[in-house]
């Protein structure tokens, strides 16, 4: 089963600045002056932006810099509160709670080839990885997706010299281009190469489509930021929820969450995202047949379903028995 970190510690913000269009980057250094955790590429924290409302950002250092964690945010015009709080009320020199870096979206080590796609701001994962394959001397190649130049964060960085030959930039491209494009790209499988992508719902779900036909499963990795809608839209039927160690048995009424009923009893599950997003609340099943609502877990870890999200997972069996 996967361990999931959840302590926290304290960062200042030591600069903003406006990336692109709607984007700007933090740079936060330790309340403490000290050294922050190392972390692999990909990883993300959480970052506990006012009362109740935290958010996962992914990490966009290159390797060894642990004086710092850079991240960016882009304000959507949707938010539930939490870009547009980092956008209009986080200043230079604010104090704020973060989570230790956590790992869903890792190299792999033994790849022969990577290659990256991101769309949007799923490009800071990415960032991150180039920024370690560059430095590593690995082979790899990146295609950054978005609508204009300007609304490219960290073009800058990405066209240096340094990525000369690694990067290449698409704007405005139109869906039909996109799917020309992607089918171009993936034809083929070079031996041995891993694709890692990142960006919103449709541009994951073309990429996803367009890879299955040639890439198997296992060299496809993913990172979402945002839930399934179609998911979380599915039927909420009621069940039971018993927990194994603690004791007592629980109904899940149609339209609330595991984490609320329970909560409501003083059994209280960690969360962060409450959109199966980010994995905090990864709660063990012992028996019953979760119907994972979630973008977290692999297929692989769905089918096996012996962990669930209870932030918006339910329940396909009258019963579930979790490890709690
Ligand atoms: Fe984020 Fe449940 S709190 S997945």
């Amino acid at each position: 089963m996967r361990q999931l970190e959840s302590k926290t510690l304290l960062v200042h913000v030591n600069k903003i600045e406006d990336e692109a269009i709607d984007i700007k980057s933090f740079e936060l250094v330790s309340a403490d002056g000290k050294l922050l955790p190392s972390f692999i590429p990909g990883s993300h924290i959480d970052v506990h932006i006012a009362d109740g409302i935290i958010r996962q950002y992914s990490l966009c250092n290159g390797p060894g810099n642990t004086q710092s964690y850079l991240i960016a945010v882009k304000k959507e015009a949707a938010s539930r509160g939490g870009s547009r709080a980092m956008h209009e009320q986080i200043k230079v020199g604010d104090t704020l709670l973060i989570g230790m870096p956590r790992n869903n979206f890792s190299l792999i080590q033994e790849a022969k080839r990577h290659v990256l796609l991101g769309g949007g701001i799923g490009i800071t994962p990415l960032l991150s990885m180039a920024r370690h394959l560059l430095a590593a001397g690995a082979d790899f190649e990146m295609n950054y997706f978005s609508r204009s130049i300007k609304h490219t964060a960290f073009h800058e960085v990405l066209s240096s010299p340094e990525f000369k030959g690694k990067v290449v930039f698409h704007y405005a491209l139109e869906p039909d281009a996109v799917r020309a494009y992607l089918r171009k790209l993936l034809w083929s499988r070079p031996e041995g190469a891993h694709l890692y992508l990142c960006g919103p719902r449709f541009f994951m779900d073309q990429v996803e489509a367009t890879a299955a036909a040639t890439w198997p499963p296992h060299a496809v990795h993913l990172e979402y930021f945002v839930a399934d809608p179609m998911s979380l839209a599915g039927p909420q039927d009621a069940f039971e929820v018993t927990l194994a160690r603690s004791g007592g048995t629980y109904v899940i009424p149609e339209g609330q969450s595991i984490v609320d009923v329970l909560a409501q009893h003083g059994v209280r599950i960690e969360v962060s995202c409450e959109q199966g997003v980010c994995g905090t609340c990864l709660t063990g099943v012992l028996s019953g047949t979760p119907d994972h609502r979630d973008v977290f877990l692999s297929n692989e870890e769905k089918v096996r379903g012996d962990v669930i999200l209870p932030c918006v997972s339910r329940c396909k069996s009258p019963k579930l028995v979790l490890d709690l």
